[in-house]
């Protein structure tokens, strides 16, 4: 059973490819699937690149030439809910391309002849992420560091379960995040892929998970936020998580 492991950005992913050493490179539409193991599992790594389509084009890749069997996704998001704040991690239930809207021929957001908004995520991944991240937040130090924790103010980032909304925007202002809110009440974070893997695995029927780190809260200083998280830890967390997943 080979499961696919995807993030968009190499600052998202990197620390989890170092951690595959018997990786064979396959070169597929201009992107390097690491084909090989973690925690004895087989696994393929990936780099979609930013956006639905380059995330869609992936998904695809994997499961018709890779034969992935589950897609992960992970990474980093804007928080949108209240309580959603840098270093919370939101594993998805259900995700929502919130720049879909065909209406008035269909209903905003769902997406045309497939009768669904929100694409539901794999209980049984996403029920073993949560655990998983609940376990590593609770010692952000060993993770992190303590200069890490400091820098980015982590008090006690907690683990949230609910609605992931994809779009092609990276959303860098709080007008834009407050209209998001108006409009999606129970959005937790928002990112530019998640919801376009989840409508290609459901009509593959294979399962999909997404779990993020949060690392800004997509309003006006969402910019520059983003850029030192990235840099600086995002890719640890994403280790953590998968790896702590793959290894229960
Ligand atoms: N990924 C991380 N932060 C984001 C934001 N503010 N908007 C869209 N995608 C993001």
């Amino acid at each position: 059973m080979t499961i696919a492991i995807v993030a968009a950005m190499h600052e998202e992913l990197a620390a989890l490819l170092a951690q595959m050493p018997d990786e064979q490179r396959v070169r597929v539409a201009g992107r390097d699937f690491w084909v090989g193991h973690l925690q004895g599992q087989p696994v393929v790594a990936v780099l979609s690149r930013i956006g639905k389509v380059a995330a869609a084009l992936t998904a695809t890749v994997l499961l018709e030439r890779f034969q992935a069997q589950a897609i992960v996704f992970t990474g980093v998001a804007g928080g949108l809910a209240p309580g959603v704040r840098v270093g919370d991690v939101v594993v998805a239930t259900r995700l929502l391309q919130h720049d879909l809207d065909a209406s008035p021929i269909f209903p905003k957001y769902e997406v045309p002849l497939t009768g669904h908004a929100r694409f539901a995520a794999d209980t049984a991944i996403s029920d073993a992420l949560a655990a998983v991240a609940a376990g590593v937040l609770a010692d952000t130090v060993g993770l992190l560091g303590q200069k890490a924790v400091e820098d980015f103010g982590l008090a006690a980032p907690a683990v949230h379960r609910g609605l992931l909304v994809s779009g092609d925007r990276f959303v860098s202002s709080a007008a834009e995040s407050s209209a998001l809110r108006n409009d999606l009440p129970d959005a937790l974070a928002v990112e530019m892929e998640g919801a376009a893997v989840a409508q290609v695995c459901h009509d593959f029927g294979v399962p999909f998970a997404a779990v993020r780190t949060i690392s800004d809260r997509a309003d006006d200083a969402a910019h520059g936020d983003f850029t030192r998280f990235v840099s600086v830890v995002a890719s640890r967390y994403s280790l953590a998580l998968i790896d702590g997943w793959l290894a229960t």
